[in-house]
């Protein structure tokens, strides 16, 4: 059986994650493979569905119903896109999976890293990236780029200081824990000298 390659990008909001997805999928599509892009929440019609009502509910959500709508979508999204192209033999490029959840759920809303971590697990029958790429980058640094941008923030983006605080110091033990999976760059360097240093790890998990 043919198996892909799962390449994950992860890192706080305005951390310059998408504009770095873009340029690896554009590379990967000249030097001709089959991509697949894809992000959560979302990715899906279903997963469509979940993310306006995980980011922009006007009513409170629960931190464990948060967890389990991002659980829920991630499951159908794994089962009907993520692992059908994996298993084609596709390249599946992602903004956002479940260390996201670990970050953002699991520390930033303090439920518990292990246990947010177990139900991505359960929901995805343990898909775990081949790499994640994580953009590291200082929150209130991420904070001034969306204020620059962005004239709404979604539920997650509205959260305090602190919390992103604790999103960053999540995904760093996260890396820490898992130095073969991820790739932690600083977000503040060129976009250029960050696209080359993804694309050569990338070439290096293709030969
Ligand atoms: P999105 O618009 O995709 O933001 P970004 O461009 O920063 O990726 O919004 C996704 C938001 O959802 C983001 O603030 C992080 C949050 N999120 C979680 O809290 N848990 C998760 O499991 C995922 C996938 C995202």
């Amino acid at each position: 059986m043919t198996t892909g390659l799962f390449i994950t990008f992860e890192g706080g909001d305005g951390s310059g994650k998408s504009t770095q997805l873009s340029l690896l999928v554009d590379w990967l599509e000249r030097e001709g493979h089959s991509v697949l892009t894809t992000r959560e929440p979302g990715g899906t019609e279903l997963g469509d569905e979940l993310r306006e009502i995980v980011l922009h509910s006007k009513g409170h959500i629960t931190p464990k119903s948060e967890a389990l709508i991002y659980a829920a979508d991630r499951a159908h999204h794994v089962a009907t896109k993520v692992r059908p192209a994996i298993e084609r033999g596709d390249i599946v490029v992602q903004d956002r999976y479940l260390d996201s959840s670990v970050a953002y759920q699991g520390v930033g809303r303090e439920l518990g890293a292990d246990e947010i971590r177990r139900i991505s697990l359960w929901a995805t029958d343990d898909l775990l990236p081949d790499l994640t790429v994580l953009l590291d980058l200082e929150e209130s640094l991420g904070r001034e780029r969306l204020d620059t941008s962005r004239t709404r923030f979604d539920r997650l983006e509205a959260e305090e200081r602190d919390f992103h605080a604790r999103v960053r110091s999540a995904y760093l033990a996260l890396a820490e824990a898992e130095p073969i999976r991820f790739l932690v760059l600083d977000a503040t360097r060129s976009v250029d000298s960050l696209a080359e240093e993804i694309r050569s790890r990338v070439s290096s998990l293709l030969s």
